[in-house]
């Protein structure tokens, strides 16, 4: 036992056929984004009532567009960590290996494409696109730059009002992002779930389903989540420092296994 980390998890992850990572914000905490809930966090700091949700936007949409013009910027600046750079060097390798892997995400700071992760579903949208309320019309960068706190962005085909791709509080999530995660639930034999407190629904029913559907499933998280006693395994620890470990055990018990099987 390494890192906090059990030696059941390891050999789960070597012999795994697909692995689904579910993350939240924590695992973009040590890039130096705020999560939502932590103390200090965004939801302390901001009413979600007045900026993620649709009549805050249509009843003050310069001060929803500035918001999101800023967490873009924010998340734009960042880096990904050793954690997001972890799971994309997981999934590089179960390529390899000619396995699956799927990174289900609640974050839209577009870090795990950024680290080099591909197959990522992403369940809240991401801030990196923007369209139309109206026409639905994709809306460029240049466009939403140009949000100021005195005069909203419109959209230049319909002059609707551009909002920023995400899901807000109250709205359905994207449904082929839900069909392809529920998916990936039912076939995972792993779910790693990372830096989420798991209090937000439907999202954190899909590592609940993993769970029901065999998976064995452990969370990296600095403290127990809300489904930390509906779970195999909780580890406490930073994804920065844990994921990187857990990818040295994994790939020792890759190794391992193939040269006894060598040696057969
Ligand atoms: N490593 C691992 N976990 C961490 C780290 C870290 N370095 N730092 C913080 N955490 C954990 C916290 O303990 C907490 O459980 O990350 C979790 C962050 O929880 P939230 O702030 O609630 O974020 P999240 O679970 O992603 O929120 C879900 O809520 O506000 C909405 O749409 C938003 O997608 C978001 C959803």
């Amino acid at each position: 036992m390494s890192k906090g980390f059990s030696d059941i998890l390891v050999q789960r992850l070597a012999r795994a056929r697909l692995v689904m990572v579910f993350t939240g914000a924590g695992v973009s905490a040590e890039s130096g984004i705020a999560t939502f809930r932590d103390p200090g966090g965004m939801w302390s700091k901001f009413k979600p009532e007045e900026l993620a949700n649709v009549n805050a936007f249509l009843n003050n949409p310069s001060l929803v567009q500035t918001w999101y013009k800023e967490r873009k910027r924010v998340v734009t600046e960042a880096e990904p960590n050793a954690g997001h750079l972890a799971i994309a060097a997981f999934e590089r390798d179960f390529l390899e290996r000619g396995l699956e892997f799927a990174v289900v995400t609640q974050n839209v700071d577009n870090l795990h494409q950024r680290a080099g992760s591909k197959n990522v579903i992403e369940l809240h949208g991401n801030l990196a696109r923007n369209y139309c309320y109206e026409c639905k019309r994709d809306a460029s960068d240049e466009e939403m730059n140009t949000a100021s706190d005195d005069e909203p962005v419109h959209c230049v085909q319909c002059s609707g009002l551009v909002r920023p791709d995400v899901v807000w509080f109250g709205e359905q999530l994207p449904y082929q992002s839900i069909e392809d995660a529920v998916d990936a639930a039912r076939r995972a034999s792993v779910c790693l779930c990372i830096g989420t407190s798991a209090v937000v629904y439907p999202a954190a029913q899909i590592p609940l389903m993993a769970g029901e559907e065999g998976a064995y499933v452990a969370e990296i998280n600095i403290e127990p989540s809300a489904i930390a006693y509906q779970i195999d395994e909780s580890i406490q620890g930073k994804s920065g420092e844990v994921l990187p470990a857990l990818f040295e055990a994994y790939k020792e018990a890759v190794l391992s296994s193939n040269q006894s099987i060598n040696l057969n």
